[in-house]
Order: C-alpha cells, then sequence, then structure tokens
C-alpha cells in the first residue's frame, strides 16, 4: 500500500537523509539501476515541486536519464536498517554497468505509478520524478573552493549534470 503525501512534509526527512545516502532508481530498456545519491535539492521552480539530483557524466546512472528522462528518489523513513545502511554502500560504490546492484542487495521493487523506474519497499518514502530541466555544470563556473570535487584522471574528474525533476508524486510505501 501507498500513502500519498505532501513531499515537502517530509523535506527534513530527506534533506537530513542525504549525507549518509539514499537512493536513485533509474530504467531503460528492461535495465533497472539504483545509485547512491548524497546531493540533491527540495523547492519549487515553474509553479512546480521539483527534486534536483546531481549526476556526474560518468555514471550508468546519468546514460539512463538521458535516454528515459525520468527516476525515483527512494528515502529511508526514520533509522537506517542494516540492510538498507549495505544497500546504500553497495549502489555508491559498484555500476550498473557491471551488475544488477538491485538484486545483489537484495531489495524489493514496487511498480511506480507514473514513472519506469520502480519505488523499493526498503526506501519508503519515495518521489516519482521527470526531468524538466537538465543543465551540465561546467567546471570553469564552480567556485574554486570546491576543485576538491574534481580531480583530473580520478572517477572523479567529470562534471556534474543537475537534473531537475518534476516530483509528480510522492508517498510511503506501507506493508
Ligand atoms: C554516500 C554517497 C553519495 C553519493 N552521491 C553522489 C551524487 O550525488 N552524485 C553522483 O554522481 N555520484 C554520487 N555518488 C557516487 C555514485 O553513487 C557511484 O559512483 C555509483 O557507483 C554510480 O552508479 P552507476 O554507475 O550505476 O550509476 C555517491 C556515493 C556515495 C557512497
Amino acid at each position: 500500500m501507498k500513502k500519498t503525501i505532501n513531499p515537502f512534509d517530509y523535506a527534513g526527512d530527506i534533506i537530513k537523509a542525504l549525507p549518509k545516502g539514499i537512493l536513485l532508481t533509474s530504467e531503460a530498456e528492461d535495465c533497472v539501476n539504483a545509485m547512491t545519491i548524497g546531493w540533491g535539492t527540495l523547492g519549487i521552480e515553474w509553479g512546480v515541486p521539483i527534486f534536483a539530483a546531481y549526476v556526474r557524466t560518468n555514471r550508468f546512472t546519468h546514460d539512463l536519464i538521458e535516454r528515459t528522462g525520468e527516476f525515483t528518489i527512494c528515502a529511508p523513513v526514520g533509522e537506517l536498517t542494516k540492510e538498507a545502511a549495505k544497500a546504500i554502500g553497495l549502489c555508491g560504490t559498484k555500476s550498473g554497468r557491471d551488475m544488477d546492484k538491485l538484486a545483489k542487495a537484495g531489495l524489493h521493487l514496487v511498480e511506480a505509478d507514473i514513472v519506469r523506474p520502480p519505488a523499493i519497499k526498503e526506501f519508503p518514502l519515495t518521489l516519482e520524478c521527470r526531468v524538466v530541466f537538465s543543465q551540465l555544470q561546467p567546471l570553469k563556473d564552480i567556485n574554486s573552493r570546491f576543485n576538491k570535487f574534481y580531480v583530473p584522471n580520478t572517477a572523479h574528474s567529470e562534471p556534474h549534470v543537475a537534473y531537475y525533476g518534476e516530483i509528480l508524486k510522492a508517498y510511503i510505501i506501507e506493508d
């Protein structure tokens, strides 16, 4: 069962969970993937609720969102279980190019109502998002204080694309 919510009633839960990591799912051509994100912005633009995710161009997730323009944000409610913490570690270190991370983490997928990428039972707080704007963040335009996030010739060399997802539906998955 899904309990529909106003995402802004849960803004604190989502933003406070981000530093430890929450999951973003994407899907294209029957390939479903989850990646851990630690950065994100919840707010309003064009009069609609928006979750903006920042995805480096070298992520598999970047390829999938580019293809479909959809993603789902999946956050825990309350304390992180051991299994959920493990999934955050796996989905934040391995690429969906090399393995089915969702299966490996033993997560249970729940069909979303509007978008193709699924929700996740173990991360019940769900935002179904469709990209309404995206923008590459050129390194030259980022304040030099943040150079440490972009180290040439490493996995951290690539810039981020900001994906502004309109939140089409928000809910908590209940048993
Ligand atoms: C706590 C944590 C937060 C992360 N946040 C982000 C993020 O906001 N944006 C990003 O591009 N990568 C982030 N990463 C790295 C990706 O999750 C990681 O590179 C992942 O393996 C990419 O998966 P994919 O290739 O299947 O898309 C984070 C990793 C961790 C552990």
